[in-house]
């Protein structure tokens, strides 16, 4: 694996080899027995935007990997003064051996691989959020047993979260339903690619897409960049909450995730949030051991 710039990239097989690894870093983990597997390497972080669990998680990892890192935000560093991509992915190449980078555009990670010469890995865009949808992955298939087959139901925005679950669950083989409100519908890069699909399902109506699913899945209404727009997302996305009469819809042994940061009282209840908290904290914790094996498939393989 060369990079980690989006799930569309990557085959069903590539995703469970990534999802094997990490089940076997986080036992590796768990039982204290080490792995330096990216002994003395170094992974350069920007962050254009805010992060608590991608920053951390990366950080802890690289290390228990037996390297370290250096963190750049846009603030302080000459990204957020406009030197082009192209120049800052080839001076980092020349410090670091791999670059995980969280911004907005998706064009600027893949100009980020592009120019640079070290592999990159998404640590989301506005257009995806690969390393949170594999440890969504690890996380299902960690209580449910196998991926292929469940229904995986998202019920909110048509953004990064959605984009990379309808991608992800497809290519591993799930029945992935979607309810969106209109105007906040999937790019037509991701229905395209679900299009070829019998076993994807896009409707306005949140009761369906739940009805039989084994995991029901949300995200904020109001993404990071999009504060300016909250008032009307609430107003756009009233129904859409992941609350006891959705999740009666759903089947009774369903699972819920959340990537976190949560609203409660917007997309998902007090009450369902802290009745699926153990998925939840799991899946949190997962970021780590997936992105662990992201980082040892790219970085541990490089030249
Ligand atoms: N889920 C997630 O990516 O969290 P952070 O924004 O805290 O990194
Ligand atoms: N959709 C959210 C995900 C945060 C992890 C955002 O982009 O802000």
């Amino acid at each position: 694996m060369k990079h980690l710039l989006k799930l569309l990239d990557m085959t069903g097989e590539e995703i469970i080899e990534v999802l094997n690894l990490a089940d076997q870093l986080k036992y590796e983990t768990k039982h204290g027995i080490e792995h330096h597997h990216l002994k003395g390497k170094c992974l350069g972080m920007i962050f254009e935007k805010s992060s608590t669990r991608t920053r951390v998680s990366f950080e802890v990892g690289i290390n228990q990997l037996g390297g370290y890192a250096v963190v750049l935000g846009a603030e302080g560093s000459q990204i957020g003064r406009g030197e082009p991509v192209q120049d800052t992915a080839r001076v980092l190449s020349r410090y670091v051996d791999g670059i995980m980078i969280r911004t907005f555009e998706q064009k600027e990670v893949e100009d980020l691989a592009k120019f640079g010469s070290v592999p990159v890995i998404n640590g989301l865009t506005d257009f995806c959020h690969p390393c949170q949808v594999l440890a969504d992955l690890m996380t299902v298939r960690e209580f449910k047993g196998s991926l292929d087959g469940l229904k995986l139901c998202f019920i909110g925005d048509g953004n990064n979260m959605m984009n990379s679950l309808v991608v992800g669950g497809l290519k591993v083989g799930m029945t992935v339903s979607v309810a969106c409100p209109e105007g906040y519908r999937p790019p037509q890069e991701i229905l395209d690619f679900a299009g070829q699909y019998d076993c994807f399902e896009l409707t306005d109506d949140p009761m369906q897409a739940a009805k039989g699913a084994d995991v029901v899945i949300t995200d904020v209404w109001t993404s990071m960049g999009q504060e300016e727009e909250r008032q009307k997302r609430e107003a756009a996305f009233a129904g859409y909450c992941v609350d006891e009469k959705l999740m009666a819809q759903a089947k009774p042994d369903a699972m819920v995730q959340h990537c976190l940061p949560a609203h409660r009282g917007e997309e998902i209840t007090e009450e369902i949030f802290e009745a699926h908290a153990q998925y939840i904290f799991e899946e949190a914790e997962n970021r780590l051991h997936a992105q662990k094996a992201v980082m040892v498939l790219t970085m541990g393989q490089a030249e």
